[in-house]
């Protein structure tokens, strides 16, 4: 190393990290406009998020005359701190201890009125979301905003707000006494008629009025501007540096994006969160990962291409060299894919389209649920574990179906594609793929998508689509969780081999199925079963296997119907996992 590069690396990195840095300054008061539900007020209001009655009320004088009386579905602001968290972004950490019931989706929804997300609790604290112990205290993270010098220097005051479904550009400018292009302007890019997400309102403070930009809080945008033109000027001589002088070091010193804003997808993540955007990979550093692609490094071959093991900037991961190239509408559709994050869905790393298209996965320890169930060496999954598989699959599914933007429906869904990680919790793998072949099929043609055994009929036969599709596989999958056995049970002759959604069927349409059903359960589970766990999970397969798909419930009912089953003793209320009066009043009619 010549002299003075070691000065040269240490600028570059001191300056990355400048870069890095989106705010170095808070300011002294924000807002949160917390929508209020019926049985919340303002005691219980002020402890979630640091204030009292008294200090609530007078930043809400004309909607909360009495302290004591707060009127439920309205909005009302609570002011708090914003500070420059980490010099990563503004935000304020509120202190929540949790009690005995609360689940991270009750704090982030209800008690704290979506101002803060589920991903955000997860990813500011470090518990098992399913498993959160009573006794924690969790870090919730509420975002805030301390104006922009460059669209007016008329406002320094700012209100997070959760955009909800009544809302619209209109409504909230209206209600606010704000200009409409002004608002758009602060919240570039957000769409005010998604439903979920949040905007920053300029809001008053507690003498009714507005606040101007105080120029020395935050950093105004024009300064930001001038550091980063600055910034990067220098940054890129250094880079020329860094790059000559390291470029043949292995990059191991990177960051996989591991959590990204997400805002854009589903309006409900943290914005101002950003640890590495970068998701495109470089053919040679896959290369250099799995030693030339070598036949030692894959771990299995699908529909779409070969797997192999990776380690990638110091983190396990899973790359799918798919049988087929991209095209640009696949690449838009790819970003898309990797802003996706959910627990229980086996997360999209990033991509390489050199030659062939690479998808780089986080890689999940341990193996996929077929071959907990049949492959050999492998210890019986307990019963407990198989109804966590279920829940777990079934939030994953209902992300997908219902919180994404766009929403995706899966098609394949099956035991090969849902991973077990190494606490033995569930992760759908491979949503989006179907669609992703659609848009940018180039090199093969559109393949059937779907496994034999988990279509359903309409879908079979039509080729007609809907979520509902989905809800049939994951019936089939329930089925195959009870039972260890193949979707479709091979018989000696192929006339003798029956699905296994016909297989329970027979046996469910009993009027007394309790014996046969015993008989179908896995045998190595032995005697470690509850009968009646067994038939409230197999009658929920059997609702999600209905043939007519309007009458299968949808991913929501069944998370609900799943969570009370693996929670508690209690009554299984089979009416709960369905959304059709008809079906249930047949169900409790058997
Ligand atoms: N992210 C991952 N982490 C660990 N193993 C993985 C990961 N993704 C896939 N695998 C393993 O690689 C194997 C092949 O996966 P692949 O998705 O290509 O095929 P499949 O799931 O059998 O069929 P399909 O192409 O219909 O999805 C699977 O058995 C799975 O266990
Ligand atoms: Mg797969």
């Amino acid at each position: 190393m010549k002299p003075g590069t070691g000065l040269w690396f240490l600028l570059f990195v001191s300056l990355c990290f400048t870069v890095k840095s989106k705010c170095s300054k808070g300011c002294e008061l924000a807002l949160a406009s917390y929508y209020v539900w019926p049985e919340s007020n303002l005691t219980f209001i002020g402890q979630v998020l640091g204030s009292d009655p008294d200090t609530i009320v007078s930043y809400n004088k004309e909607k909360v005359p009495d302290k004591d009386r707060v009127q439920a579905f309205i909005r009302v602001n609570v002011p708090f701190s914003c500070d420059c968290i980490r010099g990563e972004f503004l935000g304020h950490e509120f202190l929540y201890n949790v009690s005995r019931g609360n689940t991270y989706e009750l704090i982030a929804e209800t008690y704290y009125a979506n101002l803060t997300t589920i991903e955000a609790l997860t990813h500011f604290n470090s518990y098992d979301p399913n498993n959160v112990p009573d006794t924690a205290q969790l870090n919730v993270t509420v975002n805030c905003s301390c104006g922009n010098s460059d669209i007016s220097k008329d406002y320094g005051l700012f209100i997070t707000f959760p955009i909800r479904e009544e809302d619209s550009l209109l409504s909230i400018a209206a209600n606010e006494s704000i200009d409409a292009q002004l608002l758009q302007r602060y919240n570039e890019g957000v769409d005010f008629g998604r439903g979920s997400g949040f905007a920053f309102v300029p809001g008053k403070d507690a003498s009714s009025s507005y606040r101007p930009l105080n120029a020395s809080s935050g950093l105004a945008g024009g300064v930001i501007a001038g550091i980063v033109v600055a910034a990067i000027a220098v940054l890129i001589l250094a880079g020329g540096i860094y790059i000559y002088f390291f470029r043949k070091k292995k990059a191991d010193t990177k960051l996989l994006p591991a959590y990204e804003d997400q805002s854009s997808h589903d309006g409900r993540g943290i914005t101002g969160i950003t640890i590495d955007k970068s998701v495109e990979f470089s053919y040679e550093e896959l290369a250099q990962a799995t030693n030339d692609f070598n036949l030692a490094s894959k771990i299995g071959q699908g529909g779409f291409g070969a797997v192999y093991y990776a380690e990638l900037r110091g983190e396990k991961a899973a790359i799918k060299k798919m049988d087929m190239q991209a095209s640009k509408e696949f690449l838009a559709e790819l970003r898309v894919l990797t802003r996706v994050h959910h627990l229980n869905l086996v997360r999209l790393i990033g991509y390489c389209v050199e030659g062939s298209l690479f998808l780089v996965y986080e890689y999940i320890e341990n193996g996929n649920l077929s071959e907990h169930l049949r492959g050999s060496g492998r210890e019986p999954l307990p019963w407990s574990t198989r109804v966590q598989i279920a829940l777990d699959s079934a939030r994953g599914l209902e992300y997908i179906h219902e919180h994404t933007v766009p929403v995706y429906i899966h098609r394949d869904i099956k035991s090969a594609n849902i991973l077990i990680d190494k606490n033995f919790h569930g992760k759908v793998a491979d949503f989006g793929l179907t669609k992703l072949t659609e848009v940018g099929s180039t090199s093969l043609q559109t393949r059937l998508v779907g496994t034999f055994g988990y279509m359903p009929p309409e879908y079979a036969q039509y080729g007609d689509v809907s979520p509902k599709v989905d809800v049939y596989a994951f019936g089939v999958v329930v089925y195959e969780l009870i039972s260890s056995k193949e979707a479709v049970v091979k018989g000696s002759s192929l006339a003798e081999s029956k699905g296994l959604v016909a297989l329970f069927e027979d046996v469910l349409n009993q009027p007394d199925p309790r014996e046969d059903l015993c008989k179908l359960v896995d045998p190595r589970l032995g005697d470690n079963y509850p009968i009646d766990a067994v038939r409230k999970m197999a009658q929920l397969a059997k609702a999600c296997t209905h043939e007519n798909p309007q009458l299968r419930p949808s991913m929501r009912s069944i998370v609900v119907a799943l969570m009370t089953l693996s929670s508690s003793t209690e009554d299984w209320d089979i009416g709960s996992f369905y959304d059709n009066q008809v079906l249930v009043n047949l169900m409790s009619g058997r």
